[in-house]
This record gives C-alpha cells, sequence and structure tokens, in this order.
C-alpha cells in the first residue's frame, strides 16, 4: 500500500478527504467537501495532523500567483522543494500542460517570470535555453517552469501563463 501512494501525488488537502473517508466520514472536515471519486497525486506530507485530523499547511509552503493571459490571477500554497510546474499541476492551473514530466523536454511548461523574481529564479540552463527554442512566443522572464524549483526565497512568486504552449 505505501508503495502505490508512493506512485501518485495527493494535495494535503485531499489527503484529508482520503483520511476521513477511511474514518467513515466522507466530507472534508474543513470544507465539507465530498472525497474526490480518483485520488491522483504523492503525499505531500510537508502537512501534519493535528490531533483532530484537520491538516495544518506547514510554514514551509510559498505562495505563487499564475496570472492567465485575460489577466485572471490564482494564487496558491506550494510546497518548498517542488517545482513550480508541480505546485500549477497540483492546482489544476490552466495553461500549463508539462507533458514531459518535468524531464525538461516538451516546453509546454513555459512561463512569463514577472520581473521582480527573475533575479531569485535565475537564468534558465543550457539545457533550458535549448528548450525553450521550442516554446511558443518566448520573450525576457521566458522559463520551463519544471526547472524552477520553489524555495523560500521565491515566496510571491507572479509567473504569466502564455497563451499558449505551442
Ligand atoms: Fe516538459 Fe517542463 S514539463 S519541459
Amino acid at each position: 500500500m505505501f508503495a502505490a501512494a508512493e506512485a501518485v501525488r495527493i494535495r494535503p488537502h485531499d489527503l484529508l478527504k482520503c483520511l476521513n473517508s477511511l474514518l467513515g466520514q466522507t466530507n472534508c472536515a474543513r470544507c465539507n467537501s465530498e472525497l474526490p471519486p480518483a485520488v491522483q497525486m504523492v503525499l505531500a506530507t510537508r502537512c501534519r495532523p493535528s490531533p483532530t485530523l484537520s491538516w495544518e499547511i506547514s510554514e514551509n509552503m510559498i505562495k505563487i500567483t499564475f496570472i492567465q493571459p485575460d489577466g485572471a490571477a490564482q494564487t496558491v500554497d506550494a510546497e518548498n522543494g517542488l517545482t513550480v510546474m508541480e505546485a500549477a499541476k497540483l492546482n489544476d492551473i490552466a495553461g500549463i500542460e508539462a507533458e514531459c514530466g518535468g524531464a525538461c523536454a516538451c516546453a509546454t511548461c513555459h512561463v512569463y517570470v514577472d520581473e521582480a523574481f527573475r533575479a531569485a529564479t535565475g537564468k534558465p540552463a543550457a539545457m533550458e535555453e535549448d528548450m525553450l527554442d521550442f516554446a511558443f512566443d518566448v520573450r525576457d522572464g521566458s522559463r520551463l517552469c519544471c526547472q524552477i524549483k520553489i524555495t523560500s526565497a521565491i515566496d510571491g512568486l507572479v509567473v504569466r501563463v502564455p497563451a499558449k504552449q505551442f
């Protein structure tokens, strides 16, 4: 069972719902939403159970804002140590395809890093630069977000999602 659990990723909130389900509660204790039909995602284990089985988000969570081409913004709590792409996928951010799963081999996780965070996120490595040649509408600040590690140095990161990925 553990091997299977480690093979998928699960958001802390969905994990809570799963645990509640195992205890005979089919709804989340915090938001009362129902257990999702399929659990797809790794135990994002920086959260911890409180004695009441209410999960607390760790202080290691970093805020990232994704801005869509139409200006719609979504701010997510992302676990320190993941990549920005993983945070996007865990939170169903539209427009981040990430077809290669983070191997820097598809350029479908292209984003524009806000100017204020370019120093903190660093420059693309040579392999990422090469892959960016395949991305749509590359500009200053273009990055493949699977190559941006989430650390406390980028807390509050703002990235823009391109109009399309290819
Ligand atoms: Fe494929 Fe980032 S997920 S290059």
